[in-house]
């Protein structure tokens, strides 16, 4: 199984897709059932009839994964500057479809209490977003160098009113030690479990900490075009990597789903530097 699921993870061809992040406190008592998505990741070809929600979806395609080089260069503008996450933020914890994920819990309709991070868009303009769950993709959405990690976690964050707005995306491979951050994690839920959510509260800067504080980092705007296909997000891909222990990293893997990936790019990008 586990080298089943090896082999796989180094040929499958993927195709990005996220789940939305959808949570306030109040639905912490109502758990979420299986199974009642409106889209389905192997249609992603068809997204566009599924919903009239979706008619962003199918546009600007692109092969997989991202590949960053670093002769594109390091940004050195879009420095995000963060605020609330070394505490622990409680939330749900469970698996999106296609790994581990977490939405984080706030009052309804109000997102300004989690932790949040400025960013300059454009000369002058700033934006803050708030943090609203994180999901893991494996293997990884972005390549460096040619080389593509075993899986990617995402820091998703939202405006104030909530529309998904900018990404934190992190690379994980195996390392020497155990990461603190997976550390906090006891149990891992599967993609076979599909409706198991546990209440948890996680440290969510021990991530951002074992990326070097994302002190060197690649930003490009670029729109999800898979479900909800949202235009103008801004990803900061952190250069470096999270090292997690093997059995952590196997770990990772057992719980996630990468066969039945879709062979699309959901991706339009541009390099900032
Ligand atoms: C989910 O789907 C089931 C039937 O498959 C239905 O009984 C249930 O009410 C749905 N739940 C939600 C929240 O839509
Ligand atoms: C988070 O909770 C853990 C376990 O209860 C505790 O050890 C840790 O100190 C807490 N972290 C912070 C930043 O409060
Ligand atoms: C949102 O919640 C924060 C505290 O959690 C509160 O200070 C603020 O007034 C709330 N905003 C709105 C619009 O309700
Ligand atoms: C934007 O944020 C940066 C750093 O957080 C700050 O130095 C700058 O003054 C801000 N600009 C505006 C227009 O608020």
């Amino acid at each position: 199984m586990l080298a089943q699921s090896l082999v796989a993870t180094l040929f499958a061809v993927m195709a990005i897709a996220c789940p939305e992040h959808e949570f306030h406190s109040r639905a912490l008592q109502k758990r979420a059932e299986p199974g009642n998505m409106t889209w389905a990741y192997e249609a992603s070809y068809d997204w566009a009839r599924l919903s009239p929600d979706y008619v962003l979806c199918q546009d600007g395609t692109q092969q997989a994964p991202i590949p960053l080089r670093l002769d594109q260069g390091l940004s050195l503008h879009h420095a995000p500057s963060m605020e609330g996450y070394n505490r622990n933020v409680s939330g749900s914890f469970y698996n999106w479809g296609y790994g581990p994920a977490m939405t984080l819990a706030h009052p309804e309709g109000n997102f300004t209490s989690l932790p949040h991070f400025t960013f300059e868009e454009e000369k002058g303009q700033n934006v803050t977003v708030y943090m609203s769950g994180w999901h893991i993709h494996a293997p990884a959405d972005h390549s460096v160098q040619g080389d593509r990690s075993k899986a990617e976690l995402h820091f998703v964050h939202v405006t104030a009113d909530g529309h998904p707005r900018a990404v934190l995306a992190f690379r994980i491979d195996p390392g020497s030690h155990d990461s603190e951050f997976f550390n906090q994690m006891t149990e891992l839920v599967s993609y076979r479990d599909g409706g198991k959510r546990i209440d948890v509260a996680y440290n969510l800067d021990l991530a951002i900490l074992e990326a070097n504080h994302l002190d060197e980092f690649w930003t490009y705007k670029g729109s999800l075009t898979s479900p909800p296909c949202t235009e103008g997000i801004r990803f900061f891909v952190a250069r470096q990597i999270i090292f997690v222990g093997v059995e952590q990293m196997r770990a990772i893997l057992r719980v996630s789903h990468y066969s039945a990936r879709a062979e699309q790019e959901v991706w339009q990008h541009e390099i900032n530097v």
